[in-house]
């Protein structure tokens, strides 16, 4: 059998797709297109892999999936199972992941936007950290806490001054002064840990090392001034999986290390908040190719709508009908959104024949593609769960409606 995709629960078999252990074609006999595929155990082997690369290469590593990347309650559970932490950014996913039991002390909540009421929730189930992108928020957070009695553990995201970038606290002159006092004043909050997340898909040493160095530089400032953290934070950005297998990660997680070594500062935990990597190439679409034009268009029955650019994924495109066939002639790829620039793909490698009713298999979806959809109004797809030999309907829109959290 050989690989499609990277993916070890993809494979050819026969000219047929086989999806874990179970046919593209009866998955198929009993569902239409556009279909959504999630593979269990692909997450499940994601979430090892990178467990024992940092745990081995970091005494002190603690992990926080970050809901954002794929919010489905089953997707979520399959995690928890795993004993992973939760990085959540507002009250719904909060509100979820202490239904799936996430324990308290294994959250971290926190972004641009803290409202009232998930501050409040935060504090009332004793969240591990609330994480704090604006030095205002400390103020609400600290009366908040003082009202319930409680310290509530702080950490404070930076700016990891990648160009451009608009999130997190740049610790200049003045900002640094507001932070001391607020700190000082502020008798119901304690600073402990700093975060910064530098981008998403970063495939090379480069990008973590500028994220590190950037951390390393802010603890130094901290530090001057009096302030001392526990704990580091780097944040997420790994890519598929399958573009980053455990030996390149191993690799990443010994220069970080190094970095880290070589700096004068000592920290008791290190977190990161992996989303894409554990989620990425665990999920898969099964379109159908509509309309065929002659300059070698096709047209699937999904879009940007449901597989949106926003979420960066690292798209692969088969022809799921020809499998056998070999994918090298350039075709363009359309969505069903009625406007030109519903584009998936440019110039793509692709099969010779392209005929309206071939089944196209669309890989590395699983994180930010629901995230990131919109309302446009055509029929959400069905979402599977697939394991061994089993399949699990996690989403049908004729029952749920819609998978949005409230
Ligand atoms: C603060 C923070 N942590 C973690 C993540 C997850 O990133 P990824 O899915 O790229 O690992 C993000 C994504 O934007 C983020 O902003």
């Amino acid at each position: 059998m050989k690989k499609i995709s990277g993916n070890p629960y993809l494979n050819k078999k026969e000219g047929n797709v086989l999806i874990d252990t179970i046919l593209l074609n009866d998955i198929l006999s009993n569902s239409t297109t556009p279909l959504m595929i999630f593979l269990e155990n692909r997450v499940r082997d994601n979430i090892n892999s990178f467990c024992r690369v940092f745990k081995s290469v970091f005494k002190n590593f603690q992990c926080f999936y970050s809901f954002k990347a794929n919010f489905l309650p089953e997707i979520c559970k399959i995690i928890q199972s795993e004993g992973i932490g939760a990085e959540l950014i507002g009250l719904p996913e909060l509100n979820l992941a202490l239904k799936l039991q996430f324990l308290p002390n294994k959250i971290i909540v926190g972004g641009p936007y803290l409202p009232h009421d998930l501050i409040e929730k935060c504090i009332q189930e004793n969240i591990k950290e609330i994480i704090v992108y604006n030095l205002n928020d400390l103020i609400q957070i600290n009366s908040i806490a003082k009202k319930y009695h409680k310290i509530q553990n702080i950490c404070i995201r930076i700016n990891s001054q990648k160009y451009g970038s608009k999130l997190g606290i740049v610790l200049d002159k003045s900002k640094l002064t507001k932070l001391t006092n607020l700190v000082k004043e502020c008798e119901n909050i304690k600073l402990i840990t700093i975060l910064s997340h530098y981008s998403t898909q970063m495939n090379n040493f480069g990008q973590f090392k500028k994220n590190v160095e950037s951390l390393i530089e802010n603890i130094k400032i901290l530090s001057d001034a009096g302030i001392n953290v526990e704990n580091i934070n780097l944040g997420g950005g790994f890519p598929e999986a399958v573009i980053m297998p455990e030996t390149q990660l191993r690799e990443i997680a010994n220069n970080i290390n190094s970095t880290l070594s070589n700096s004068e500062f000592n920290f008791k935990n290190i977190y990161f908040e992996p989303g894409r990597y554990f989620i990425g190439d665990a999920g898969i679409f099964l379109a159908k190719i509509i309309k065929v034009s002659e300059d070698r268009w096709i047209f699937l029955d999904i879009g940007n709508h449901i597989c949106p650019k926003f979420a960066k994924c690292s798209l692969r495109f088969y022809n799921a009908s020809k499998i056998n066939e070999p994918h090298k002639f350039k075709t363009s790829i359309a969505g069903i959104v009625p406007t030109d620039q519903d584009v998936l793909a440019k110039n793509y490698f692709f099969t010779k024949y392209l005929k309206e009713n071939d089944i196209v298999m669309v890989t590395n979806v699983g994180a930010y593609t629901l995230t990131f959809s919109n309302r446009f109004p055509y029929t959400l797809p069905k979402i599977i769960l697939v394991k061994n030999r089993t399949i699990t309907e996690i989403f049908d829109p004729l029952r749920n409606y819609d998978f949005s959290l409230t």
